[in-house]
Parts: C-alpha cells; structure tokens; sequence
C-alpha cells in the first residue's frame, strides 16, 4: 500500500553549516595567531556554547554580516577565567575544550546542562590528567569538572580504545601545546575534520589509516598557527532528515546543495542506497579541505538492511533518522552494536524505541542492537512523541509526522536550536502540497 501523504518534498535547498566542523574553527581560530574569517559558520545553541567559552577564555569573536572573526591567542594563550564555563547541552563544546585548556596554566571550572551533566566525561581527562593535567569530575565521570592545565605537559602515546571522534580531538588539541611528539592510536578511526583542518592550517603532524581500521597520529608540538580564513561545509547529518523526508514521502524529489561529503561522515547515504533509495551525489569541489557536493533524492520503494556494528562510528548520529527509514522499509532491519548511542544527547537507544513502539512500529532492542520490523501500511499518528530534549529525535520524528495521518504531539520542539535552528524553515521551503 502506498502512503498517501498530504505533502511532498520539492526544490533544492542549501542548508546551514556542519556542527563539528564549526566547532574546531573557533577553537582553532582562537589557537591561531592572528585573525580568522569563517563563513558559513552554524548559529546554533551548541556552538554558541563553545563561543561563550572562548570568549571567557579571552578570546575576542565577533559576529559580522556575513563571517564570524575570532581573533587568535596562540596554543597557550588563554587567559584564567573569572567566571564558570558552561557548555550547555553541548558533548563536543565540553570534551574538546577540556584538551584546548590541558595545556594552558590556568584553573578552568567546567558545568553543563542536565543531559551534559549526565554524560561520561573520564573517557576525556583519563588521557588528560596522564599528560600531566589535574582534574576532578563529580563522582569520578561528570561535570561539573574542574581542570588545572600543565604549562610542561608531556608528549607521550595515546591508545583510545572507544571510537569517539571527540575523545581523539580533545587529546589532538592538547598536543598543540606540548613539547614533543604526541602519538595517538585509535583502535577504530573515526570522523576525521580535527585531521583535516590541522592540515588545511599546515600543523606538524603525520596521520596514516590501516587496514584494520586503526589510525596513528603523531603531532609534534608545541605548534604556532597561521590564522586562515575557513568556510564550513554544510552539514551532512542535518541534511540526512530531508534525504529520508525525500525518500519515504511519496513524489518527493530534492536537491542540497553544498553538503560535506567526509567519507566519515557520509556511510547513511551508502546504507540508504543500499536499501533501495535513489539518491545521486555530486563532488563540487573542496572548502577548507573538506570535499563537498550535491546529493539529489527521489522517492523510493526502501527495503530492511542489517547495518554492522563496524560502522556505528561513522552513523552515530544517524541512527534516529536511519531508524525512520527503516520503519517503511519492508522487512526487518537489524542495527548492530549501538552502545555508543546510550551515551548522547538522550540515550538513544531508548528514545527511538520508545517513540517507534509508540507510532505503531514494531521495534525491539536486544542487547545493543536495535531490530525494527518496517511496515508500508499508513500510519496513523495522533499519539506522543517524547523528544527527550534531544534535537536529532525531534527532527527525526518531525520527518515521520509528514507521513502520519494524524499529527505526532512531539514535545519540546525547541531543543532543534542545539544543532539546527533553520530546521523548520528550511522544511518548509521545500515542503509542497500533495
Ligand atoms: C562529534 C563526535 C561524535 C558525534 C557528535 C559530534 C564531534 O561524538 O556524535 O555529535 O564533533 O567530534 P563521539 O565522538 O562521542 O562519538
């Protein structure tokens, strides 16, 4: 049976800025010696956290009409803080301005929301406080932490052994300050933009990837950094909502533009293709190392996937909308090995659940894979949404509203500013009657 929808997805659209790509521009533009333009930078709530710390940090950013400037204070430049240093909601603000501070000899006081302040934090400071920087978390794991930095910080091996992009970034940004060569090893590489604005701004630093999925960094410190301009390539993750929106809303046909198109970043749109979409990707050149391009989506019949365990790294805030996905596809696709979502914004793994179960999708989680048996029958709505005050969950769920008979009563629509605040409008410039 074919879903019949009151609205379709028409037109083209560019949409706003990548999350963590912004996020290491004003860090590594307050660590640069000079100013930094950057364009296309995303305003949402998350990095403005990271802005405001910054700011508190001593560093002068200043919005403009079309660029935000931040001018730099060198690896070890911060100035001691007089005021706490709140990271919102924000996982990537905390854990990569904790490695920006490791190294500088101040005392920084870190809090953050209830969701932040809920979330592991010594998977960052154990690698920290073994170079040579004294932190104390509240009962060993949470914020608020405080942070006393090493001005001698030592330059020694790194094994990370969970995949966090944000783990390896945080130990990346302390290197910058340390004399010596900083070896990192991650088990399983993982989103690579800290990598690839360190070369865009010619750092010292070697990277090589193997076979078996490890990565090897060595950065020899301490650095100075030339300021240079960044744009930031639009965000794939944000555009992820629109390219199921497309697929699953029967005569959909679109087109965004200018999106980052990081092989870390990109592996939904092999799963989506995978399972039946029909999606083209266009490479339209580079922006400050990262390649972009367009992908174009069109409506299409999708069928179940079982997705390995091995990509959860690259899909990691994907899985919401993939889940969307698959709730109209037929037959049953199995996710495998998501532990890592019961550690974001929300746990996940609970909050796709609980909502699908909700709209009437069969869904289950064994261990930490979670199975859902997709249906291409109507699906009625009316029911509640519980966002859990996590932004992808919200924006996932107002995709299925579009193919719900009744409206989903999805609660705490506001918590979308964290990542994306143009989310609705950019919706409905390309949302069409049926
Ligand atoms: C991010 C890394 C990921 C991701 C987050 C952004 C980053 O977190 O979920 O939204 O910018 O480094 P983990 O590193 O904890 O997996």
């Amino acid at each position: 049976m074919t879903i019949q929808a009151k609205y379709k997805l028409k037109g083209s659209l560019n949409i706003s800025g990548d999350k963590s790509i912004s996020h290491r521009s004003v860090i590594m533009g307050a660590m640069s010696i000079g100013e930094t333009k950057i364009y296309n930078l995303l305003e949402s709530k998350d990095i403005l956290s990271t802005v405001s710390i910054l700011r508190k940090l001593g560093v002068k950013i200043k919005k403009k009409k079309d660029s935000w400037t931040v001018n730099g204070v060198g690896t070890g430049g911060f100035k001691q803080p007089n005021q706490v240093l709140d990271a919102g909601n924000s996982g990537t603000t905390s854990r990569l301005m904790f490695g920006a501070v490791a190294t500088n000899p101040i005392l920084c006081s870190f809090t953050g929301d209830r969701s932040l302040s809920g979330r592991p934090m010594l998977r960052v400071t154990e690698f920290l406080k073994n170079i040579g920087a004294k932190t104390t978390l509240t009962k060993g794991n949470y914020l608020p932490l405080s942070i006393e930095g090493n001005l001698n910080s030592l330059p020694i091996k790194h094994i990370i052994t969970k995949p966090s992009a944000q783990i390896k970034s945080s130990i990346m940004l302390a290197a910058l300050n340390i004399s010596g060569q900083t070896t990192i090893v991650e088990n399983q590489s993982t989103r690579d933009h800290t990598e690839i604005l360190f070369k865009y701004l010619k750092i010292n630093f070697k990277s090589e990837k193997y076979r078996n999925g490890k990565t090897k960094l060595k950065i020899m410190g301490p650095a100075e950094i030339k300021a240079k301009d960044i744009y930031v390539a639009s965000d794939p993750s944000s555009a992820a909502f629109f390219t199921v929106g497309a697929l699953i809303i029967p005569g959909s046909n679109i087109e965004i533009k200018n999106v980052c198109l990081n092989k870390t970043r990109v592996a939904y749109i092999n799963i989506l293709k995978k399972m039946g979409g029909k999606i083209q990707i266009k490479k339209t050149g580079k922006m400050s190392g990262e390649i972009v391009g367009n992908i174009k989506v069109r409506y299409s019949k999708l069928k179940s996937i079982v997705i390995p365990k091995k990509l959860a790294p690259y899909l990691i805030d994907e899985y919401p909308i993939l889940a969307i996905a698959a709730s109209q596809a037929k037959g049953t696709t199995i996710m495998k090995g998501l532990a890592e979502l019961r550690f974001k914004e929300s746990d996940r793994l609970r909050s796709i659940h609980e909502n699908l179960l909700n709209s009437g999708i069969d869904t289950n989680i064994m261990k930490d894979d979670l199975i859902i048996n997709g249906s291409t029958n109507e699906i009625n709505g009316g029911n509640k949404i519980n966002s859990f005050h996590d932004h992808r969950i919200a924006m996932s769920f107002s995709i299925l509203n579009l193919i719900c008979k009744k409206p989903l009563k999805i609660n705490n629509l506001k918590c979308i500013d964290i990542s994306y605040p143009k989310f609705n409008q950019d919706l409905k410039s390309i949302l069409l009657n049926a």
